[in-house]
């Protein structure tokens, strides 16, 4: 389908409709420059977009799309903390989280680097304090262990970036351990608790708001198994942390001052890793490594705002996810990372392209009258070859597939690292070449398939191919490439929402979900009036669910 909008870029609407039917690999047949025409590379990293249903004119197209958007415009106001994000009169941040402490960035007259430089210094104490068991608990005993309890933006790029680099280099032995715990299900906080030692565990809640309900629940529960832990006459306030905008709240709570870390309104839950929400990894990883986290992003923060968007990876990547999106029809998108450390990147690029450009209407409020960004999932490669490459290869729904490979293993084993880029290589290639009947028939005929039998063989063999990919090389996975990559994808998931025209920065879309929540946990409770006016299914799934838990025969 078509919106009418796309006879305002007739130039776009011709070049999908070109390219929707072309086969890829004649693309690459009639244009033997193609790899190197449509090949990005930054700081040693190789950005492949030539398996793209994509091709020179079309991206000339894209690049002078993204210019009549004024993106410039608005990459240079991202950087100057201008209030981008309308809905709540609020800049975006993170940007200035990982600038250099001597830059400086006016808000409302106020530079906020002043408090993220106070910021940094704190942390860096308080993960020193805990890395070197300086930080002792109600027991006199230092504390060993620490729980971030946080939901969405507060748990999942420090959990993605702790699970990422803890095994990545040489960890000193004794570095405290890191929890995540984020669900409402108590499972995940017993089972987490389970494993700790009320003398020894640090509670670090992470809540922007600290309004969040699975965070309170979580941190009320921790609480209350502190106190069983250590008994009624130790005071556990050495226990508990805070990272926060509400510093109120974590007062109320029972939160120290000196131990309550604070969270600029303007830093989005999303784009938060960088702010003291990163904590959790300063004190797994190190402030050296935390550090180096900040200045990969930072360096990737440069090449966005000064690099010609003809050879800028942000503008470059969120054009073709526009692209896919937007003009080619693609409502998915898939990440398929090979490398175990970035198992948890999916997850994480889930929150930052889904809330932030999960949209229907525009910045300015009007409804919008084409697809907004494409789903966001995946897994890790090889595990991903054996779980839905099959459906990739073979099934009806054509997906493009983002493959992002770290050449060289940070601890090598065989040649298991070689084979690990040979198949994300050849899962790219299989993709785009596919596998067809002449091939097939010349494999199996010798083999003694004939008639219906061979030709049955061949048509569960064949694969289509013509599927489209990127991959992005990184030369090695450490806290700088990291850092880089996802500041990468902050930035493209920004390039995205311009095109679009949304605001990427804040997400409403969350709070119907909680607001229905309260009276139907009341009705499960027993006051079914609650939800006198909800629909007919909500009412008698509440009378069924209610059944069940009182049979617990
Ligand atoms: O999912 C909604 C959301 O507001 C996210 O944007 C945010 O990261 C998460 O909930 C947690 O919010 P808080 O840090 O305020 O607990």
């Amino acid at each position: 389908m078509h919106a009418d909008t796309d006879l305002q870029f007739p130039d776009l609407h011709d070049a999908a409709r070109r390219l929707r039917s072309a086969n890829l690999a004649d693309l690459f047949a009639r244009d033997p420059d193609r790899a190197g025409a449509l090949a990005f590379e930054w700081n040693a990293w190789h950005v492949d977009i030539s398996k793209e249903r994509l091709d020179a004119p079309a991206l000339a197209q894209l690049l002078q799309h993204a210019a009549q958007a004024n993106l410039g415009h608005w990459i240079a106001a991202l950087f100057a903390g201008e209030k981008l994000n309308l809905s709540e009169q609020r800049p975006a941040l993170h940007p200035a989280l990982r600038a250099p402490d001597a830059d400086s960035v006016i808000v409302d007259g106020v530079d906020v680097m002043t408090e993220i430089r106070a910021t940094r210094g704190r942390m860096a104490a308080f993960a020193a304090a805990m890395r070197d068991r300086r930080r002792l608990g109600a027991a006199g005993v230092a504390l060993a262990r620490v729980v971030n309890i946080g939901i969405g933006g507060s748990d999942l790029g420090p959990r993605l970036c702790c699970d990422a680099l803890a095994e990545a280099g040489e960890m000193a032995a004794d570095s405290p351990e890191v929890a995540f715990v984020s669900n409402l299900d108590p499972e995940h906080l017993g089972r987490t608790l389970a494993r700790c030692d009320a003398a020894t565990t640090l509670f670090l809640v992470t809540s922007k708001t600290f309004t969040t309900q699975e965070t309170l629940a979580n941190a009320r529960g921790a609480r209350e198994w502190l106190a069983r832990g250590l008994g009624p006459r130790r005071d556990p306030a050495a226990h508990f942390v805070a990272v926060t905008n509400n510093v109120a709240a974590a007062r109320a709570f029972g939160i120290r001052d000196e131990d309550i870390f604070p969270m600029a309104e303007g830093v989005g839950g999303r784009y938060s890793l960088w702010s003291a929400v990163g904590l959790s990894i300063a004190v797994r990883l190190g402030w050296a490594r935390f550090v180096q986290l900040l200045e990969g992003a930072h360096a990737m923060d440069l090449h966005f705002r000064h690099e010609p968007f003809a050879r800028n990876l942000p503008v470059v990547l969120g054009l073709v996810a526009y692209w896919n999106a937007r003009w080619l029809g693609h409502s998915q998108r898939l990440v398929v990372p090979y490398a175990q450390a970035l198992a948890r990147l999916p997850a994480y690029l889930q929150q930052l392209q889904l809330e932030s450009n999960g949209k229907s209407v525009t910045r300015d409020g009007a409804p919008l009258r084409t697809a907004s960004a494409a789903a966001v999932w995946g897994g890790v490669g090889t595990d991903s070859q054996h779980a839905f490459f099959q459906w990739l290869h073979q099934g009806t729904h054509e997906v493009p597939v983002e493959f992002i490979v770290p050449v060289r293993a940070c601890h090598p084993l065989g040649d298991q690292q070689r084979m690990l880029v040979a198949n994300a290589l050849a899962q790219a290639q299989a993709l785009l070449v596919g596998r067809h009947d002449d091939a097939l028939r010349a494999e199996l005929a010798p083999k003694g398939y004939a008639g219906t039998r061979l030709e049955a063989a061949i048509a569960a063999r064949r694969c289509p191919g013509n599927r489209a990919s990127t991959t992005i090389l990184l030369p090695q996975l450490d806290a700088r490439s990291l850092g880089a990559l996802l500041a990468l994808y902050e930035h493209r998931t920004f390039v995205e929402a311009i095109l679009y025209g949304v605001n990427p920065y804040d997400q409403w879309g969350v709070e119907l979900g909680k607001t229905l929540a309260g009276p139907v946990a009341a009705a499960l409770a027993g006051d079914v009036r609650a939800v006198d006016g909800a629909d007919a299914s909500t009412r008698m799934l509440i009378e069924r669910a209610r059944a069940l838990a009182a049979d617990d025969s």
